[in-house]
């Protein structure tokens, strides 16, 4: 898809985008003529619209005998605008111009936004390629449209930030949309196996490194928390490792990113009921999210160093699987009484942090994973419940989530609840009751951190979406690629 900036209107244009602010007059605007003031006041009056954020409406006219559709859009108050609600609105107007088979779409935006050059550039990209984004590679005859161009309408604006901010755009959606396919391939394509193909594939193309540790290294490196999740499986666990090192002077600082990676999660023998397993190829959604980010970073070339590491496994049942009672130990050497095999994710997360930490040398650790029912639970769809040892770290990460639009919600990392993990029988047990889940999970986690810089971002409710509305569609959101992004993006 095209997207720039341009000076000049055509003199034909197929579609017209045109954006404006509630109770704001007509008069005198660029590149509207006389004509079509009158028919936008005539249609604004006959239908009483009104340009309150988030209203859309459209019409046809016919101009010199050709048909021009004209999409109408309300901001609001310009004032009130941000980056999230202009990316909404934008999402929301090449959906109306997709469904009205709209190829090339002029954008006016009536006024001056209160927006930097840059975000608005950011935000028109994104909004462009996230909201066309279909997983649609196992549907054989879908003919779907795609808009062709968006051509942003300015007249006095140097474009040079504008532009800058439209290659950014691309980078986030392009890494966002590679996420999105991982996490929305059904689980008897994507296995451990396939996910560290997979990541193999992007390391090429976007150029990072990568290595992936199979049975035997994982035996001998002693990973026997991961190892004991995908015992239930016929495809063996993976280690995924991938490294970007952007600022290689700066030896000391190396941030790891460990993604949770279960390509599908029956719960084990604590199985799932059937209506909470149908989801669970999206088990490895902070997985996908980590291997967007490299790519994302890789392309931007910042100015980091990072370890990426996915402990890849299946969580099924079967004669080899995993038990309730079983006592585990982990590659850091505390023992672990599995009480539930459903709680699996921070099994498989605490063996990736050990190594990462004694293997790599990483100097912080942030872990992001599908983790917890009780997360969404406590917050919905809309936010990614977040816990952090370190509170300058966990601020950064809020403005990267103001800036990405992914949204977050602090929980707190409450020592006392550490009681509800003690076990009669080992070092810990793997879950901690009925109360405060996402908490307890996160307090487990953060036994294997060693006291160093640490954020866990629970995604379980972010992950997927069953409505299509706006940046969204059916599926995979991709979630977190946008927010890690911009989180390195801020520690360069
Ligand atoms: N993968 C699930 C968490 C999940 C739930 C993700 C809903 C997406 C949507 C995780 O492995 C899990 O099963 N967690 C258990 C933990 C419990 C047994 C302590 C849960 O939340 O029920
Ligand atoms: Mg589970
Ligand atoms: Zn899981």
């Amino acid at each position: 898809m095209k997207i720039d900036v341009t000076r000049k209107l055509p003199e034909h244009v197929e579609t017209l985008v045109f954006i404006h602010e509630e109770d704001a007059s007509l008069e005198g605007l660029e590149f509207v003529d006389e004509e079509l003031k009158a028919e936008l006041e005539s249609y604004i009056k006959a239908e009483n619209f009104s340009f309150s954020y988030g209203k859309m409406s459209s019409f046809t006219r016919m101009l010199s005998k050709k048909r021009q559709v004209i999409i109408l859009c309300g901001v609001g108050k310009n004032a009130d605008l941000n980056s999230s609600r202009l990316r909404s609105i934008f999402a929301n107007c090449w959906r109306k111009a997709n469904s009205l088979k709209s190829h090339q779409v002029y954008v006016l935006m009536s006024f001056e936004p209160v927006i930097n050059d840059v975000i608005l550039g950011h935000v028109l990209a994104e909004s462009a390629l996230l909201s066309a984004y279909k997983f649609n590679k196992y549907i054989s005859s879908d003919e779907v449209h795609e808009i062709e161009s968006i051509h942003l309408l300015l007249s006095t604006k140097n474009t040079r930030h504008i532009n800058r901010g439209i290659l950014e755009g691309r980078i986030y959606a392009e890494a966002t949309n590679l996420a999105r396919d991982m996490v929305n391939e059904p689980a008897n394509i994507m296995n451990p196996e396939s996910l560290a193909d997979h990541a193999k594939k992007a390391a090429l193309q976007y150029g990072f490194s990568i290595e992936i540790h199979s049975m035997d290294k994982l035996k001998r490196l002693k990973m026997d928390a991961l190892l004991a999740v995908g015992k239930g499986s016929k495809v063996d666990p993976r280690l995924i490792i991938m490294r970007y090192s952007g600022n290689p002077d700066k030896k000391n600082q190396l941030t790891a990113l460990v993604g949770k990676g279960l390509t599908f999660d029956t719960g084990g023998y604590s199985l799932k009921p059937g209506p909470s397993m149908v989801n669970m190829k999206s088990d490895m959604g902070g997985a996908a999210a980590v291997i967007g980010t490299m790519a994302a970073i890789a392309t931007l070339k910042l100015k980091v160093n990072v370890v990426a590491i996915i402990g890849a496994a299946e969580n099924m049942v079967s004669g080899e699987a995993y038990r309730p009672g079983d006592i585990i130990t982990s590659m850091a050497g505390k023992t672990i009484e599995v009480l539930n095999t459903d709680a699996e994710g921070r099994l498989t997360l605490i063996d990736a942090i050990h190594y990462a930490l004694e293997k790599e040398k990483a100097d912080r650790v942030l872990d992001i994973a599908t983790l917890t029912g009780a997360a969404v639970a406590a917050l919905g769809h809309d936010f990614s419940a977040v816990l952090s040892n370190n509170s300058s770290w966990l601020h950064q990460l809020k403005e990267a989530s103001d800036f990405s639009g992914e949204m977050i919600w602090e929980m707190p990392l409450h020592e006392p609840y550490k009681e509800l993990l003690k076990s009669e029988v080992a070092d810990l047990k793997n879950i901690g009751g009925p109360l405060a889940g996402c908490i307890t999970a996160a307090l487990f986690i953060g036994e294997f951190v060693q006291d160093k810089p640490w954020i866990h971002i629970d995604i379980a409710g972010q992950a997927t979406k069953d409505k299509i509305n706006g940046i969204y569609s059916y599926g995979a959101t991709g979630v977190g690629v946008r927010l890690l992004t911009s989180l390195l993006r801020s520690m360069e």
